[in-house]
């Protein structure tokens, strides 16, 4: 019976959610232009608009079974959402003192606003919270934006992972980052 009012709750949810974006997009764009970015922990139900997102971020993506592995083991996974439209998201992983950063990624149309940066500070912060003592990331050294974003938040490079990442003609190597917390 919980499984039944749990899906009447989420349709009823969406309907409301998706009268709401629209009539507000459409009477009062400016209002939806200027709103704050927020951060919330991820909901299944935001599954399918990460998937878009990854995919039209990305070259190479991750599947959409990843991002449902990730929310169903228990990872670190934040939303950035403005409007009630998700603009972009983080997913971390915590333990043992240590904190990696799996995906950090916003939508094209909302990149170079600062919304990478307020992810990743996130992030930082939950992993402090949680009691890292250091966090790591891997980055594609063709990524350049991404690079400046983690450089300028204090992460170093510390090595070299080979043939990490799939690319155009066979494999780009990663470059490992990491810093200290607290
Ligand atoms: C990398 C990414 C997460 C950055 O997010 P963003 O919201 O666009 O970045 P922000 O506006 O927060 O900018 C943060 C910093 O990133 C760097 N940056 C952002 N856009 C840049 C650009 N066009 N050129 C160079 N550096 C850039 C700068 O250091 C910037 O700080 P500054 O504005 O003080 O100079 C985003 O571009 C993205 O989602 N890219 C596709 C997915 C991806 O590559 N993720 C990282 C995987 S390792």
């Amino acid at each position: 019976m919980d499984f039944f009012f749990d899906i009447l709750d989420k349709a009823r949810r969406w309907m409301t959610y998706d009268a709401e974006v629209s009539f507000y997009y459409k009477h009062f764009p400016s209002l939806v232009e200027n709103a704050e970015v927020n951060l919330r922990p991820m909901v299944r139900a935001d599954i399918d608009r990460l998937f878009a997102i990854e995919t039209s971020a990305y070259e190479f993506h991750w599947e959409l079974e990843t991002f449902r592995s990730c929310f169903k083991i228990g990872y670190h996974c934040w939303i950035a959402e403005r409007a009630r439209d998700v603009v972009g998201y983080g997913i971390s992983t915590i333990g043992a003192g240590e904190s990696h950063v799996l995906n950090v990624c916003v939508a094209p149309d909302y990149q170079g606003r600062g919304i990478g940066r307020m992810i990743l500070n996130h992030l930082i912060q939950e992993a402090t919270r949680f009691k890292a003592d250091s966090m790591f990331l891997e980055v594609r050294p063709s990524n350049p934006k991404a690079i400046k974003l983690y450089r300028s938040m204090g992460f170093n490079e510390i090595g070299t992972r080979k043939g990490y990442y799939p690319a155009r003609h066979g494999r780009e190597d990663a470059i490992v980052m990491a810093r200290m917390l607290g």
